[in-house]
């Protein structure tokens, strides 16, 4: 094999390796599009939601007078890169705005949940733990991060 051809496979070969490395090196190990909470979880979360955010976030999520949505691009984009244990603490420790710290963790796991399942993120087999420093192994992303090819 000519010389020059065998350098370049063995950089691109290390060049390739590092990128590997690098992308499986990050803190968070999961992401918003792994199935992070069940079906059933988000269910038990709407009507918690609608009891405690949906006043002021609206039924659609899609926010109200004063208050934003909690779906959709610009609060995705948001949240984009930031953790599930980042917003998990957001809202435990400021929301309801009204009378914030009041509901428990799990009742936010359970609305976050909720969020997510209408953000359109999959469901999974398992359901999302009410430990803000679990929920910050996943992280928050707006667009699917690569295509898988089609089945
Ligand atoms: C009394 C009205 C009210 C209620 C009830 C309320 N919120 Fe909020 N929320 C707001 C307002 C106003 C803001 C914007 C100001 C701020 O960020 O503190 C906000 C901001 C937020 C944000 C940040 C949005 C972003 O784009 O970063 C999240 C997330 C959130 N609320 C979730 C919730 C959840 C979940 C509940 C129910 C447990 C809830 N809120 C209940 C009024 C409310």
């Amino acid at each position: 094999m000519n010389r020059n051809l065998t350098y370049a496979l063995v950089a691109g070969t290390l060049a390739f390796s590092l990128v590997v490395v690098a992308a499986q090196a990050p803190e968070p190990t999961q992401s918003t599009w792994d199935g992070i909470y069940t079906d059933e979880q988000a269910q038990r979360g709407q009507p918690l939601y609608k009891k405690e955010c949906a006043s002021c976030h609206g039924d659609l999520m899609s926010g109200g007078e004063m208050s934003p949505p909690l779906t959709g691009g610009e609060f995705l984009a948001n949240w984009n890169g930031l953790t599930v244990g980042d917003l998990f603490e957001r809202i435990r420790t400021t929301m309801p705005i009204s009378k914030p710290k009041t509901l428990s963790r799990q009742t936010n796991a359970d609305i976050l949940a909720y969020i997510f399942s209408m953000g359109k993120f999959p469901a999974g087999k398992e359901e999302m733990p009410p430990d803000a420093e679990m929920l910050k192994q996943i992280k928050i992303d707006a667009e699917k991060p690569e295509a898988k090819p089609k089945p």
